[in-house]
């Protein structure tokens, strides 16, 4: 489709109103011109179709779909071809059911635990949520679908999440909040890029010009649409301005004659409102020019996939006296209302209308299992008498596994938590279970992560945050070891809600959340800070051990300009087949910068037969070892030592070699009389031109007459580091003269 032809062959009215939708999920059709409306719809774990009543915070229904593990579940494989293999599945049912852009992936940063939303988000970790968001985008867009990566940027609570305003400093969006969208855009170009609903350091997004042109289009080359969240658009012709092409739901009624009249007095130009029409074409007819509407795929199996995914997502965090996987014959005691009607899916726009539900009750038929409901799911206090029955089935049985979590009235979008605990009368169903049966597992059903008070008087415990539709099934096979766990966590769970760095500031005063904890965001806190945790990032146990060695760097020393090779071999040293995740961190160099200790750079999962042994290997980049300089506005390795590391999660590294990085940026600094000579020796210029000075002056002799004592040349070193430049004047006496000091300035800055 010759797209700027039919652009040119649009009024002004008709591209006027085309850059608001046709009605809740579909983009303008424009019968003139033959140009059909193309549907967008909710993403990211299931189709959402609607076809009846439409709303975008999950209240009406929509077609039968499967609905996938969410997110913070997924995220938890670490596995780039698994998300991939997700995403297609998703692009094929797309496919069938006539949808040209499926809403997600989701990548906000998990900044919080109370973000309501954080069971639809990847990680705390801007890399990871990056590298499994271009995987699901290019599995979605295979199959000529496209994606809407959301929500950019610094959607991270949702406690009022359309007037807040995210209050985060350069170096912080730079770092933790844009790179995820940047590495997608980068690796995969999702077709789409959804705008958040909140403001930026007071901007809302939909109007933000440097985050949707300067740094979306220019900067990363994103060659897509954006288009706002369901409801985000703030002022539509300083949007159209700003690059946001195309508001959702259609709105036109209302903004379309605003961008007439900004087309009128001149405030908004017709080329940018050629733009939007241009970019959302070219997009559409993308989907359109291949679209497969006789598409048919098969429920069951991909019932299969969500099973599949599930298993390889949710994690074991405890396996006292090898209590899992169960044992063959062994009477075994479900409590807890979730092991007959599971939590799997979370609640708002991602809310799936499921194709069939198994719960894990269903999924053990064949296994010796008694059942009690221990809580209901309308009380809000803990009922004793179902408490006492559950304690007493699990008196009978060998092992004990109690199913727990959150209900979906406490975690939601549209809403943050208030608290990391679970539901009313789950703590307590495990007491009374724990005291009753010394075999006792707990499985936890939840968008994000709780407290445990409880954890040290259970011997098992696997965190399935929420399975999909498939829940059930893979619990059971988790439990009985069909399938070896090997989900790791891709956020730290605290001890308490009050250790995580946000915690002060979370939500903020008013619509005003500053982000003080800035780039120390989950273990790039805990970890500097040294802080006690409960499971520490990328943490998660399997039913085999793995061994690492021979870590090595194939250079000891590099330029910033080249690349490192860096290989290290992993073993199953067990008895059963398994997948490790081996995650690489880059341990910071001690420079002038302050950051974090540690950085997640690189992982694979790797699949290993009982005594198979692989090599797995990496390229690290400058991008591997650098911060975001904002003076610069640049990404710079500092040049210093600093280390790969190999780890088992953030807290267990394993392996680890130095590599020395010397960075060949330019950073031009202006020096003036209040510049210290410290900062002026760091700048080989500067240090060339200090030196030569004072050796003309012949400095160190001076010096020791004017302390009377005999300094060390470290002690001198280290006073004269923080002088300032018009400390000359004083320390030189007669021999410094006020134009010697210009005339130095002139030769620093020259
Ligand atoms: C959500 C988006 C979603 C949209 C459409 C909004 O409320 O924030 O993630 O895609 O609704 O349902």
């Amino acid at each position: 489709m010759d797209v700027k032809k039919l652009v040119s062959e649009m009024t002004l009215e008709e591209k006027a109103s085309f850059v608001s939708g046709g009605d809740f999920w579909h983009s303008q059709g424009i019968q003139r011109l033959g140009i059909p409306a193309v549907m967008l719809t909710d993403g990211p774990c299931g189709l959402r179709k609607q076809e009846g009543e439409t709303d975008h915070l999950g209240l009406n229904d929509s077609v039968k779909a499967i609905s996938y593990p969410t997110g913070s579940c997924v995220a938890c494989s670490f596995d780039r071809d698994l998300i991939r293999e997700s995403g297609e599945a998703l692009g094929e049912e797309a496919q069938s059911e006539q949808i040209g852009v499926l809403l997600g992936p989701a990548v906000n940063i998990k900044r919080s635990p109370l973000c309501g939303r954080n069971f639809e988000y990847f990680s705390e970790d801007p890399y990871l949520a990056g590298e499994l968001a271009a995987a699901y985008i290019n599995g979605v867009q295979s199959k000529n679908v496209g994606t809407s990566i959301k929500h950019f940027a610094c959607n991270s609570q949702e406690h009022r999440r359309m007037s807040s305003s995210s209050e985060v400093d350069e170096r912080t969006l730079r770092e933790i909040y844009f790179p995820a969208f940047e590495k997608a855009v980068k690796q995969a170009q999702p077709w789409t890029v959804m705008c958040s609903y909140n403001r930026i350091n007071g901007t809302y997004s939909d109007v933000n010009k440097w985050m949707l042109t300067d740094v979306l289009r220019k900067e990363w080359g994103f060659e897509g649409f954006v288009v706002s969240d369901w409801g985000a658009v703030s002022d539509r012709p300083t949007g159209v301005a700003a690059g946001m092409d195309l508001e959702m739901p259609g709105n036109g009624s209302f903004t379309t004659p605003k961008v007439l009249a900004a087309l009128k007095d001149g405030s908004l130009s017709e080329a940018d409102l050629d733009a939007c029409c241009e970019r959302i074409l070219t997009v559409l007819y993308k989907y359109l020019e291949n679209a497969k509407p006789d598409t048919v795929f098969d429920y069951e199996g991909h019932h299969e996939k969500a099973r599949q995914m599930a298993a390889e997502s949710m994690v074991l965090l405890k396996n006292e006296d090898g209590i899992l996987p169960l044992k063959a014959g062994q009477k075994v005691a479900f409590l807890g209302r979730f092991a007959e009607t599971p939590r799997f899916q979370g609640g708002g726009s991602s809310h799936v209308n499921s194709y069939k539900v198994t719960s894990a009750l269903e999924a053990a038929q064949g296994l010796n299992v008694t059942y009690a409901p221990g809580y209901t799911f309308e009380q809000s206090e803990p009922d004793q008498k179902l408490i006492a029955e559950a304690a007493e089935t699990a008196k009978a049985a060998d092992v004990a596994v109690v199913f727990v979590g959150i209900t979906e009235n406490l975690e939601s979008e549209g809403f943050d938590r208030k608290d990391l605990q679970l539901s009313p009368g789950h703590k307590e169903l495990i007491e009374a279970v724990a005291a009753a049966n010394p075999n006792t597992v707990v499985v936890v059903q939840c968008g994000g992560c709780v407290e445990m008070p409880w954890v040290d008087r259970v011997k098992g415990l696997l965190y399935e945050y929420l399975g999909g539709e498939a829940v059930g099934s893979a619990t059971v096979d988790l439990l009985t070891g069909k399938v070896n766990p090997s989900g790791k966590l891709a956020e730290t769970f605290p001890l308490r809600l009050e250790d995580n760095p946000s915690y002060l500031w979370y939500q903020g005063e008013g619509d005003k959340t500053e982000y003080r904890e800035g780039i120390f965001v989950g273990y790039r806190y805990y970890d500097k800070v040294k802080r006690d945790v409960l499971f520490p990032f990328g943490y998660g146990l399997s039913y085999t051990t793995f061994a690492y060695s021979d870590l090595r760097l194939d250079k000891a020393q590099m330029k910033d300009t080249e690349t490192l090779t860096v290989t290290v071999k992993v073993k199953n040293t067990g008895s059963v087949a398994g997948k490790e995740i081996v995650q690489l961190y880059v341990v910071n160099a001690k420079g002038q910068v302050i950051r974090p200790e540690k950085e997640l750079k690189g992982f694979e999962k790797v699949a290993l037969a009982p005594g198979e042994e692989k090599e797995v290997s990496f390229t690290l980049d400058k991008r591997a070892f650098a911060y975001y300089n904002t003076q610069a506005h640049d990404w710079i390795a500092e040049s210093g030592e600093y280390a790969v590391a190999i780890g088992r999660n953030s807290r267990d590294l394993v392996l680890c070699a130095p590599v020395k990085v010397e960075s060949t940026a330019v950073i031009r600094r202006t020096f003036d009389l209040n510049s210290t000579f410290g900062d002026i020796m760091a700048d080989p210029k500067g240090a060339a031109i200090i030196g030569q000075m004072m050796q003309q002056m012949g400095a160190g002799a001076q010096a020791e007459e004017n302390t009377g004592s005999a300094m060390s040349a470290e002690a001198m070193q280290a006073m004269l580091a923080y002088m300032p430049l018009r400390g000359l004047a004083m320390m030189g006496g007669d021999q410094v003269k006020p134009e010697m000091l210009d005339q130095l300035l002139a030769a620093l800055n020259g």
